[in-house]
C-alpha cells in the first residue's frame, strides 16, 4: 500500500526526519508513537504527501507520490487518503452534513446524491445521525471527532491517516472512536495513527517509536486480549 523509503525532512537546515524506511500493507493498522517533537506528525504529513521531503520517496500503490506536482497531488490525496486530525478541523460556517459531503462534492468523483446517501450511511454508522443539521459548535468533541471520521471516509479513500485522533476526547468518547478504527480495519481499510495514548496504540497491529526524527524501534503485535499488558512491557524497555 504504502513504501516509505529513506525518506528525510529538514526545516531550514534543521533535520526532523533522517533516513526512515518502513512498509504499510493493505489492511495493516499503524500506530506511531514517540515523545512530543520526535517528528510523528511531520512523518504523517511527509508520506501523505501533505508536507514535502527533502530526501528518499514515498510510493502509494506503487505510484511515487514524492515526484507529482501539487495539483495531480491533492487530488491523489482528495480521493485516495482520508484525513483526521486532533481537533477535526471543520469548517464553521457548515453544518455537520456539509462539511462531511464536501470533499466528496469537491471530488466529483460520483453524483451529489451518491455523496448524500454514503454521508448519511456513514453517519448511521458513526450513530451521530442526529446531528446532521448542527452547527460544529453545537456538537460533544467525541461526536465531531466522529463527524471527521465520516468526512475522512466520503470518498472511500484507500488509507486512514490521523493525527492524534483522540487527544482532546474524554474516556468514553476515546473508545467510541477506537471501536469505530477497528471495525474499519476489520473490514480492510488500511489505518495509520499517530497517538500519544497506549490504549489507542493498543488497537494497532504495529507500533513504530520515533525518537529525534528517526525509528528507534517497532514491534507487531498479535491481535488478542492482553495486547495492552505486551505493549506496556515493551513500551517500558525501549522508553
Ligand atoms: N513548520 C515547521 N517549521 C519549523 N519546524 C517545525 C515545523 N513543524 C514542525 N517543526 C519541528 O519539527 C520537530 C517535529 O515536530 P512534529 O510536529 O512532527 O512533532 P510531534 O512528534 O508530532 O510532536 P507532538 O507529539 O508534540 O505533536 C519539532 O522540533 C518541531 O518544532
Ligand atoms: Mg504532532
Amino acid at each position: 500500500m504504502l513504501k516509505i523509503e529513506k525518506i528525510s525532512k529538514s526545516f531550514k537546515a534543521l533535520p526532523v526526519l533522517e533516513d526512515i524506511s518502513f512498509e504499510i500493507k493493505k489492511g495493516d493498522f499503524v500506530a506511531v508513537m514517540g515523545p512530543s517533537g520526535s517528528g510523528k506528525s511531520t512523518l504523517l504529513y511527509s508520506i501523505s504527501g501533505m508536507d514535502s521531503i527533502s530526501a528518499g520517496q514515498v510510493l502509494f500503490e506503487g505510484v511515487s507520490i514524492s515526484t507529482m506536482q501539487e495539483a495531480e497531488l491533492s487530488r491523489f490525496r482528495l480521493t485516495k487518503m482520508g484525513f483526521v486530525f486532533q481537533n477535526a478541523q471543520m469548517l464553521k460556517n457548515l453544518s455537520i452534513f456539509d462539511n462531511i459531503i464536501l470533499p466528496g462534492l469537491v471530488a466529483k468523483k460520483e453524483s451529489a446524491e451518491a455523496i448524500r446517501k454514503r454521508a448519511s450511511a456513514l453517519m448511521k454508522r458513526m450513530e451521530i445521525e442526529e446531528i446532521q443539521s448542527r452547527d460544529i459548535r453545537e456538537v460533544s468533541g467525541g461526536q465531531l471527532q466522529r463527524a471527521s471520521i465520516c468526512r475522512a471516509m466520503i470518498n472511500n479513500p484507500a488509507m486512514l491517516f490521523l493525527d492524534e485522533p483522540t487527544g482532546a476526547l474524554n474516556s468514553g468518547a476515546t473508545d467510541q472512536v477506537l471501536a469505530i478504527l477497528e471495525d474499519l480495519n476489520r473490514e480492510g481499510m488500511t489505518v495509520m495513527t499517530v497517538t500519544h495514548d497506549q490504549r489507542v496504540a493498543a488497537r494497532a497491529k504495529k507500533v513504530i517509536y520515533i525518537r529525534d526524527g528517526q525509528i528507534a524501534a517497532s514491534k507487531e503485535f498479535a491481535v488478542r486480549a492482553d495486547r495492552e499488558r505486551e505493549l506496556d512491557d515493551w513500551l517500558r524497555e525501549i522508553v
